[in-house]
């Protein structure tokens, strides 16, 4: 397993407000804890309705999670893949994989978060990307991909429930397949999975070659492979 620190820029002023936006990404991402108040699919659904909006203003603040999107799609997706992104939100990882895909499936369990994906690849002018309402769970493809990549989603995915989530992704994949993870880390926050949890959890879902890279001071991306022959 090797291991690649995406550092951060450097550029006088930023190196300035470095511990500033230190402090403010870590706050933003120990807000991820509002997951553990959503019991059910239901809560999801309606904690997204209200949220919707201001969900991409406060991402796209932060340098280290458009750097991350953008380091997860440069591992994992090739020229002309089929791509899945699992939970895509708002398509903030749909729209950076659309470009190098042949096609980008979408999909999250809220409708109003698939709507504004819906308006985002609209205004890009992306025309390869195909988005639907739904749960992992109850998503039922005719059709596997060649990679399946989700941003922060699993937060939303009780800790015991995991593994089975990635049962699903590992379902969803060609022989062959890679599946990438990006999101923050359990060391720095709990609804996260530490380095030892994440190991775990895809492993027992029959991906190997797992990888992890560590993204600024709070991201990490995990890559894993659906072996050949399963
Ligand atoms: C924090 S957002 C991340 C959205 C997007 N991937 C991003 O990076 O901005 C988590 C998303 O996961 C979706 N989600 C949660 N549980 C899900 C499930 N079981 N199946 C599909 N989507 C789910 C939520 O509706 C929400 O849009």
């Amino acid at each position: 397993m090797n291991e690649t620190m995406v550092s951060e820029d450097n550029a006088p002023l930023q190196k300035l407000l470095r511990p500033i936006i230190r402090a403010l990404r870590t706050a933003y991402i120990q807000g991820t804890n509002v997951c553990k108040l959503m019991p059910s699919e239901r809560a999801i659904q309606l904690y997204y309705k209200y949220r919707r909006k201001s969900y991409d203003l406060q991402w796209s603040m932060d340098p280290g999670y458009r750097k991350g999107l953008r380091k997860l799609v440069e591992l994992v997706v090739e020229k002309g893949d089929h791509v899945l992104d699992v939970g895509c939100g708002t398509g903030s990882a749909t729209v950076v994989a659309a470009p190098q895909a042949r096609e980008v499936v979408g999909i999250d369990l809220s409708p109003h978060m698939i709507e504004l994906a819906e308006e985002k690849t609209k205004k890009k002018s992306i025309c390869n990307t195909c988005l639907f309402a739904t749960s992992v769970e109850d998503y039922h493809p005719d059709t596997q991909f060649d990679k399946v990549i989700s941003s922060f989603m699993i937060p939303h995915v009780k800790p015991h429930l995991r593994p089975m989530i990635y049962s699903c992704m590992f379902n969803f994949l060609k022989p062959g397949g890679l599946v990438g993870l990006f999101g923050s880390r359990g060391e720095v926050c709990d609804v996260y999975e530490t380095r030892e949890e994440i190991i775990e959890n895809l492993t027992r879902s029959g991906f190997t070659d797992i990888k992890l890279y560590d993204v600024y001071d709070i991201y990490r991306i995990a890559v894993a492979k659906r072996p050949e022959k399963a």
